[in-house]
Order: C-alpha cells, then sequence, then structure tokens
C-alpha cells in the first residue's frame, strides 16, 4: 500500500498564471503537479507541451506527473523527459508499442504509467502490468475539468488493487476525474492511492483544506 497522494491538476488553474497555480499547489500540502496534456485529436480539447513542463520546473519541487491523451504519445515522450519531469502516463489507446514507450520512460530514470478511459476494459492493459509505476484510470471521458465521475469505472480500481495483491506488484493506482470530498472515498477505498483533483482543488475557497480532507482519508486507511 502507497501513501495516499493528492495530485492537483492545473486543467482548472487561470492559464495566464501557471507559475502561480504550482505555487498554490505546493503550499496546499498537496503531493504532486498533475500536467493534463492534450492533442485535440485524441480528446477534444487542446492544454499545453513540453515547454510549459520545463518553464514550470523552477517554481515547484514537487513531482510533476504528466497525463498524456494524445495520439502516439512516442513522440512527445522524449521532450518531456528532458524537461524535467518526474512520471509520465500515456493511454493504451493511443498508441501500439506501449511496452516499448514504458520501457523508454523507464530507462531515462522516470517513472511510467498506463491509462484507460472509461470504455476501456482491465484487461487491455493486463500484460503491462508488471511493467508499470503506475495505473491511471479515468473515471470520465478525458478531455475536460469538472465533469461528473462514472461510478462503475471504481470497479476496475477494485479490480487492479486486487491483482496487485495477489501478484505482488508494486504500481500505484491513480483516478482522475470528478473527483472531490464526496466522491473520493469510495476511490479510497475501492484502492486508489493517487487521486487528481482538478476543479475541486481550484474552484474552491480553500483548497488546502480539500487536500486536507482528501489527505485525512489515508490517515483513516492507513490505520485499518
Ligand atoms: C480530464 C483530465 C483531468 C481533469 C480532472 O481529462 O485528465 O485530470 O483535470 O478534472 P476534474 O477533477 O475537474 O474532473
Ligand atoms: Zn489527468
Amino acid at each position: 500500500m502507497h501513501r495516499l497522494a493528492v495530485a492537483p491538476s492545473v486543467l482548472s488553474a487561470d492559464f495566464s498564471d501557471m507559475g502561480g497555480a504550482v505555487r498554490l499547489i505546493e503550499s496546499s500540502g498537496a503531493d504532486w503537479v498533475h500536467l493534463d496534456v492534450m492533442d485535440g485529436r485524441f480528446v477534444p480539447n487542446l492544454t499545453f507541451g513540453p515547454k510549459m513542463a520545463a518553464d514550470l520546473r523552477s517554481a515547484t519541487r514537487l513531482p510533476f506527473d504528466v497525463h498524456l491523451m494524445t495520439l502516439e504519445p512516442e513522440n512527445l515522450i522524449p521532450s518531456f523527459i528532458q524537461a524535467g519531469v518526474e512520471w509520465i502516463t500515456f493511454h493504451v489507446e493511443a498508441t501500439v508499442h506501449a511496452h516499448r514507450h514504458l520501457d523508454s520512460i523507464k530507462k531515462a530514470g522516470l517513472r511510467a504509467g498506463i491509462s484507460i478511459v472509461p470504455s476501456t476494459p482491465l484487461s487491455t492493459i493486463e500484460e503491462l502490468l508488471p511493467f508499470v509505476d503506475l495505473v491511471l484510470v479515468m473515471t470520465v471521458n478525458p478531455g475536460f475539468g469538472g465533469q461528473s465521475l462514472i461510478p462503475s469505472c471504481l470497479e476496475k480500481v477494485r479490480r487492479l488493487a486486487a491483482l496487485r495483491s495477489e501478484t505482488g506488484q508494486g504500481y500505484r493506482i491513480s483516478v482522475d476525474g470528478g473527483i472531490n470530498k464526496e466522491t473520493a472515498p469510495a476511490a479510497v477505498s475501492a484502492g486508489a492511492d493517487v487521486l487528481v483533483i482538478g476543479s475541486a482543488f481550484f474552484g474552491s475557497q480553500s483548497p488546502a483544506s480539500e487536500v486536507a480532507g482528501i489527505k485525512a482519508l489515508g490517515a483513516r486507511n492507513d490505520r485499518v
């Protein structure tokens, strides 16, 4: 069991002040900075590329958790490695040679993650599980912040957590989409140990209390 990590997503931040957004994430007590990269093809929205990650690097010491929602992520992986990020996760639906790309991320000394959208079955990534550091289970259809969590996606989290304890594999399980104080307890009890929060963080009057509320769930879990 990993310590619960909270990863606010800058997708819901004011893009005219990304440095401020990252500093707010650090001062809130959160653990990672989640960077949602969208290409307008894999998902119907566009965000930013590796230069944003490189430019933000000096604004915080927190790990950068890059979530590539781009077709053929292999085209961008080298630039994100160059930008100095710690985690790179891409979608199994977006590429053919997922194993090769996981390998290239890990060979560069980073942590590698694989992600699935709500309509993709867990079996699609089963062969990859021995090679990943993180599995990101999308709990909304990717592309936009502020959507409602699809509860049936948590069943995949439950099965992943069970598989992890059966096999003794060490990957983290991240949930992304519609996570807030109301939905986080179900995600954590299903087995998630990384919680991505976008609108619940940046839309809050007190982002630090959102983070503390979610981290308290982890503390409760640790006692069980
Ligand atoms: C959605 C992104 C998420 C998004 C989550 O495509 O991958 O990381 O920022 O935002 P909320 O928490 O608002 O659902
Ligand atoms: Zn994301």
